[in-house]
């Protein structure tokens, strides 16, 4: 295969959830532009559909959805839309999360509905959108499931960083489960992002910035953008060969050995 083929997502369909954020819009363009249709489903269907008619109007094949991930219904109805509109689903993106509006308690202390509050949405919806897409996926012949996990994940962060940590497990245990069905599971882990969510979690003068940045490596943050190269090797024929590995984009914040 050519560079160009290995990327090459034609006649491939994908849905993002999160699709109307900051992230997954960066990821809807960029799935599109390597030839994908893609769904962007999200929690804000406004936004969504916004998202979804700019692509349109640049003469992509995209459409936007409903959907709250916590729910299986609302997951089995975001896979079905996107056979509907597009004909079956080759790639999913577990993208949508809460990451800025985290309940103010340590984990020694968090209340109950707290806890489920963020672990629905950013643990268990992953799971309920990746059983809603398996049928699609088995009936495509395969698929590319991609979680969307933080290089926080992977250091003390409270509810956030163990909602990313067990993402981090799912990844490897639906790998080992869904190989033999010619599904790959991956996951990307951004570092820090210059985006609204990011600067929500860290503001740009924050002395904590300056302090983290310091001990990074490589760059020390980067917009969304720097995270499609991951995402396209992933979802595409150049990934094939790749599965259960959670990618850190994160200018070596987390070196682990
Ligand atoms: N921005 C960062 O600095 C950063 C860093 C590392 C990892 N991440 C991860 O990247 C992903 C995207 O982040 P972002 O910066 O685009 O954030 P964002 O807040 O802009 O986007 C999140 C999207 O998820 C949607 N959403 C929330 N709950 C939902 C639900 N129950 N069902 C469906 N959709 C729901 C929101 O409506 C929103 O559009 C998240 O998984 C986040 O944890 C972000």
């Amino acid at each position: 295969m050519t560079p160009n083929e290995l990327f090459d997502l034609s006649d491939r369909v994908a849905i993002i959830t999160g699709g109307a954020g900051g992230i997954g819009t960066v990821y809807a363009r960029a799935l599109c532009e390597a030839g994908a249709s893609v769904v962007l489903a999200d929690l804000n269907l406004d936004a969504a559909e916004a998202a979804a008619a700019a692509l349109t109007a640049d003469g992509h094949a995209a459409s936007g959805t409903a959907v709250d991930v916590r729910s299986t219904a609302s997951a089995e109805a975001m896979a079905a839309h996107a056979a509907a509109v597009f004909g079956g689903v080759d790639i999913l993106v577990n993208n949508a999360a809460i990451m800025t509006d985290l309940p103010p308690y340590g984990l020694s202390d968090i209340p109950d509905d707290q806890w489920d509050r963020v672990m629905n949405v950013n643990f268990r919806g992953p799971l309920l959108c990746t059983q809603a897409a398996i049928p699609h996926m088995q009936a495509r012949g395969g698929g590319r499931v991609v979680n969307g996990l933080s290089s926080g994940g992977f250091m003390p962060g409270g509810i956030y960083g163990v909602s990313k940590y067990a993402l981090h497990g799912l990844t490897l245990n639906l790998a080992a489960e869904l190989g033999g069905r010619n599904i790959t599971v991956n996951a990307i882990a951004p570092g820090l992002v210059d985006n609204d969510s990011g600067y929500a979690s860290l503001p740009k003068d924050s002395p904590f910035r300056d302090a983290i940045a310091a001990q990074i490596p490589g760059k020390p943050s980067g917009p969304p953008s720097d995270l499609v190269g991951v995402l396209l090797l992933l979802c595409s024929a150049a990934g094939e060969w790749i599965t259960g590995q959670s990618i850190l984009v994160d200018g070596g914040w987390n070196l682990r050995f």
